[in-house]
């Protein structure tokens, strides 16, 4: 989604910019464009397409010190050089991540009053306000100020004032936005990977507060204008964890981590003793059902964690998508504990389902990656999952992670609802304690998963198919397929597929069938022998041998507590999906029209 970077400082600012908007690029963009002072002037630079295109137009060298940029992810009016950012108004230039909910009431004032409008962006009706706000009031913190209570929605800007050359000024709302000092000035910026290369520390800015960033001065106000003092926070992986280290892509680096990043997170809770989880997670006690809430991927590891929870722990859980979540009625109580999971931290609509349980007095969790994030923030309690910077657009080792945590708590609840016994408990424990070296193993046969891809890659549209959890973790390999491939993939119950999808099915289509869960494996099989029967190619993955061959290719998985076995079987299908979007060159790190972290509704 949209990135911001500004900088002001005594080093030439174009290059800083240049840099923060290319370290922001895996957040998915379609334009870009920078803003500086010249001279006292603003001068603005704009192109459609790559920062590459950005990059040819702009001079480097400009005796510029203060200046803003953005990757603009289209959401109001085509992805083209009009509508990207910054956009200037009268004295006003600035950039914006985030939706305006009411710009099109304040845009028809605003014409009454005089302005008229060059592209169809919220954007540029915010920057027409805040300068026709400046018309009656010549205090900038006081025209920001007033602002927030005329704007409805997400935003997070980065501001400058033709008035004022010499500060730079932000404000945000939802929307996620940093503030960062090196030894040579001051910056603003989406994201920690954007101002990595000059800095480490930074500071979180909380909603509606407003900075003024001079080149050797931060001022920080709150909504009433009144300084106040933040805590400077330090990003602790180095600017290795957010390069490609020699793998071709940032998804095949992640997918190889995965065993490290196990390892990270479940060692921060659990150190082989079923103490160490009571010690974690005993706040879970307190509640008799769960709502999970999350979008997309961390939606499908809820889908995981539903059927977890409820098989092996007997605990009631509840699985919804965020943006649906957000405006139904729910059937919450005291006794219900709202789980958010979000790698980011910073899903719009995730976000959004945390604040109206709070409102409603409904305690939260977040599982979440990036530390310090707004769901983090703001839930009653946080298990960080520890996968490190994530920049691939499709997760991989963040799903893991959270897969991994669900697995964890399950594990706990079972034994404290007294639903394992002793014996199995001891097992599990040791298990988890040294999964890793499974996921190892599963990632090394990677050469198995490849050559079937390299089979189906040609095909227009594959299915996945499985029962119970392997419909959840069917539902993930669909997407992660899809999403970077553009091959069409469906997920489907197994049982489902005869009652309309299976006309679809012709000789060849390819069907990856899951079949895992040893209490559904022969009912699987007998749909698989249904879509085999209309012609399909199946490609079984499974931990089980069969004396039959019912399948054309197979993957064999690992065996393991059923507990942990999604966290196995999902490492396939992760890399089959890579190695069909490579065979196709797709764009796997930045797939078309996705954005990393989905800050608008
Ligand atoms: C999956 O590969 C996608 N990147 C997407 O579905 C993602 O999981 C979703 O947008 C939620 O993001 P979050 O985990 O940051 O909240």
């Amino acid at each position: 989604m949209c990135g911001i970077i500004g900088y002001i400082g005594k080093d030439k600012c174009i290059p800083k910019i240049i840099h923060g908007l290319e370290a922001l690029e895996y957040r998915g963009y379609d334009s870009a464009g920078i803003s500086y002072i010249l001279n006292n002037k603003v001068k603005t630079i704009k192109s459609e397409g790559k920062i590459a295109n950005l990059k040819k137009l702009v001079t480097f060298d400009e005796n510029a010190y203060l200046g803003i940029g953005h990757t603009r992810w289209a959401t109001h009016g085509k992805a083209n050089k009009t509508n990207a950012h910054p956009h200037t108004v009268g004295k006003f230039t600035i950039v914006h991540n985030g939706i305006i909910e009411n710009y099109s009431e304040i845009k028809e004032k605003l014409i009454k009053e005089g302005y008229k409008f060059k592209s169809e962006t919220d954007t540029e009706v915010a920057c027409a306000l805040f300068d026709y706000l400046h018309k009656n009031e010549k205090d900038i913190l006081k025209v920001l100020k007033k602002a927030t209570s005329i704007l409805r929605g997400s935003y997070a800007f980065g501001i400058i004032c033709s008035d004022d050359p010499n500060s730079l000024y932000t404000i945000r709302n939802t929307s996620p936005l940093i503030i960062a000092t090196d030894k040579t000035g001051n910056f603003i910026a989406s994201d920690v990977p954007a101002i990595l290369k000059f800095t480490n520390k930074y500071i979180l800015l909380d909603d509606l507060e407003i900075a003024k960033l001079e080149k050797d001065n931060i001022t920080i106000y709150d909504k009433n204008l009144q300084k106040v003092k933040k805590t400077i926070n330090t990003f602790s992986q180095s600017f290795e964890s957010a390069t490609k280290n020699g793998y071709e892509h940032f998804m095949l680096k992640e997918i190889y981590e995965q065993d490290e990043v196990y390892n990270n997170t479940i060692n921060y809770y659990f150190d082989g003793t079923i103490e160490s989880l009571e010690n974690s997670f005993k706040y879970l006690n307190e509640f008799e059902k769960f709502d999970i809430v999350a979008c997309g991927s961390a939606y499908h590891t809820g889908l995981v964690g539903k059927y977890l929870l409820e098989n092996y722990a007997n605990i009631p859980v509840n699985v919804e998508v965020a943006s649906e979540y957000r405006y139904k009625k729910c059937f919450y109580d005291t006794k219900t504990l709202v789980i958010l999971v979000s790698q980011s931290g910073e899903t719009a609509d995730t976000l959004a389902a945390l604040r109206k349980a709070k409102e409603d007095g409904i305690k939260t969790l977040a599982i979440v990656n990036v530390v310090g994030s707004s769901i983090a923030r703001e839930a009653d309690y946080v298990i960080y999952i520890k996968a490190g910077c994530e920049i691939a657009v499709a997760t991989t080792k963040a799903y893991l992670a959270q897969v991994a945590i669900f697995s964890l708590i399950t594990t706990y609840s079972s034994y404290k609802n007294k639903q394992i016994k002793n014996d199995e408990l001891k097992s599990l424990l040791e298990e988890i304690k040294s999964l890793a070296n499974k996921i190892k193993e599963t990632i090394n046969n990677y050469k198995t998963y490849f050559s079937i891809a390299d089979k189906i890659y040609k095909n227009k549209q594959i299915f996945f198919i499985g029962r119970g959890i392997d419909y959840a973790i069917s539902m993930e390999a669909s997407l992660k397929l899809k999403e970077i491939s553009y091959i069409n993939s469906v997920a489907y119950q197994a049982g489902e597929l005869k009652h309309g999808t299976i006309s679809l099915i012709e000789k060849n289509t390819p069907v990856i069938a899951i079949a895992t869960d040893k209490n559904l494996i022969e009912k699987t099989i007998s749909n698989i022998k249904e879509v085999k029967a209309r012609g399909a190619n199946v490609i079984l993955v499974s931990n089980t041998d069969f004396k039959d061959k019912f399948y054309d290719e197979f993957i064999k998985t690992i065996n393991v507590h059923p507990i942990l076995e999604s966290i196995i079987t999902i490492i396939p299908l992760q890399l089959l999906a890579y190695q069909v979007a490579k065979n196709n060159e797709c764009n796997i790190d930045k797939p078309r029209n996705l954005a990393k972290s989905v800050t608008v509704e």
